[in-house]
C-alpha cells in the first residue's frame, strides 16, 4: 500500500507535543508544511510550545487534552475535523514513566502509567482510525513505544508492560489495515534513552493517581539504576534526530518498527535468542 508521500496541506495530531519527542515531532509536521493539532496535558508547557513552533500562522490548535481519557480523544478528534477538515498522520506519543518492580509499584503507579502508555493509544485507534478509514486516501498511525517494548528488563514493570503492549497493538494494527486493503500504515517507535523531560513525568500525574500510602523505600540497586538513568538522559540523543528518523524511515519509507538506536539490535536479538533456547 502506498506510503504518505505529499505532506504539505494534510494535517497530524500529535500527543505529547508541549515537550520531548512530541515537540520535536510537531516541528517536523510545520517544517513539511503541515496543519498541526498540538495536544497534551499540561497548558503552560502547550501553549509555549504553539506560541513558538507555529510563529503566527493559522496552521495550528492546541488542545489541553488528558489522553488517558476515551472522552477527551474523541474531544480532539472532533476539534481537529472542526479545524482542519481531515487527519493524515496520527502520533500517539505521550508517556509517562512510574514505579518499580512488578511487585512494589502500587495500584496508583499501574494505573496511571496504563492509563497515559496504553490506554491513550487504543483510545487515539478507536477514535481516529475509523475516520481515517473513511477518508480512504493514504495516512499513517505513530505509535511511541520505547526500546523497552522489544527487549528483556527496565526498572519499571508497568512502563516494560505497557511498551510491548504498544508494539504489540501496532504490529496488529498494521496487519489489520493490510487484511480490509486500507490505504494506511501503522509504525512504532523504539528509541533507547532520549535527552527529554521523561524523567520528571510526575509533574502531570493527577492528584487522584497520587500513592496514597508512601511506596516501599527503593532498594540500593534501584537508586543507582536512577542515578544512572539521569546520567543517561542528560547525555542522550536530541528528539529532532529521533523525529528525523521517524519521518525518514517510517513515514517516508513506511517501517513498521522504527529503531533509531541501531546499536541496540543486539539486546533485541538476544531476547529472541533467549526465546529460542527455551523452546
Ligand atoms: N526520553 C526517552 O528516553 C524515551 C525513550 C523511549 C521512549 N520514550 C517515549 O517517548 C514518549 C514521549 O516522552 P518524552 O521522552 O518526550 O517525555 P517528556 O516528558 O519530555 O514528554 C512527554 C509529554 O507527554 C505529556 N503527557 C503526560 N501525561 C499526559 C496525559 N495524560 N495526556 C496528555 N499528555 C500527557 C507531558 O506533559 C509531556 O509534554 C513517551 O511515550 C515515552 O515513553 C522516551
Amino acid at each position: 500500500m502506498a506510503t504518505l508521500q505529499e505532506l504539505k496541506g494534510r494535517t497530524a495530531v500529535v500527543t505529547g507535543a508541549a515537550s520531548g519527542i512530541g515537540k520535536a515531532l510537531a516541528a517536523r509536521c510545520f517544517a513539511e508544511g503541515m496543519n498541526v493539532v498540538l495536544a497534551d496535558i499540561e497548558p503552560k508547557a502547550l501553549e509555549a510550545t504553539r506560541d513558538e513552533l507555529a510563529q503566527g500562522t493559522g496552521k495550528v490548535i492546541a488542545l489541553v487534552t488528558d489522553v488517558s481519557k476515551a472522552q477527551e480523544i474523541e474531544r480532539l478528534a472532533a476539534k481537529t475535523l472542526d479545524a482542519f477538515g481531515s487527519v493524515d498522520l496520527l502520533f500517539n506519543n505521550a508517556g509517562v514513566g512510574a514505579g518499580s518492580t512488578a511487585w512494589e509499584s502500587t495500584l496508583e503507579d499501574w494505573t496511571w502509567v496504563m492509563g497515559v502508555n496504553l490506554w491513550s493509544v487504543i483510545h487515539g485507534i478507536r477514535t481516529f482510525v475509523p475516520i481515517m478509514l473513511k477518508q480512504n486516501r493514504p495516512g499513517h498511525i505513530i505509535n511511541t513505544a520505547s526500546i523497552a517494548g522489544l527487549i528483556r528488563g527496565h526498572h519499571s514493570a508497568s512502563y516494560a508492560t505497557t511498551k510491548h503492549a504498544v508494539v504489540a497493538l501496532t504490529e496488529q494494527l498494521a496487519l489489520e489495515f493490510h487484511r480490509v486493503r486500507a490505504p494506511l500504515k501503522a509504525s512504532v517507535l523504539c528509541p533507547s534513552w532520549v535527552n527529554t523531560r521523561i524523567n520528571e513525568s510526575g509533574r502531570n500525574r493527577p492528584e487522584h493517581l497520587l500513592n496514597k500510602n508512601a511506596p516501599p523505600p527503593p532498594s540500593p540497586e534501584m537508586i543507582k539504576t536512577w542515578e544512572r538513568m539521569q546520567e543517561d538522559i542528560k547525555r542522550a540523543t536530541a528528539p529532532s534526530v529521533i523525529a528525523d528518523a521517524v519521518f525518514d524511515e517510517g513515514i517516508s519509507k513506511g517501517k513498521l518498527y522504527i529503531v533509531p538506536h541501531k546499536e541496540t539490535a543486539q539486546y533485541i536479538r538476544n531476547r529472541f535468542d533467549g526465546i529460542m533456547q527455551d523452546i
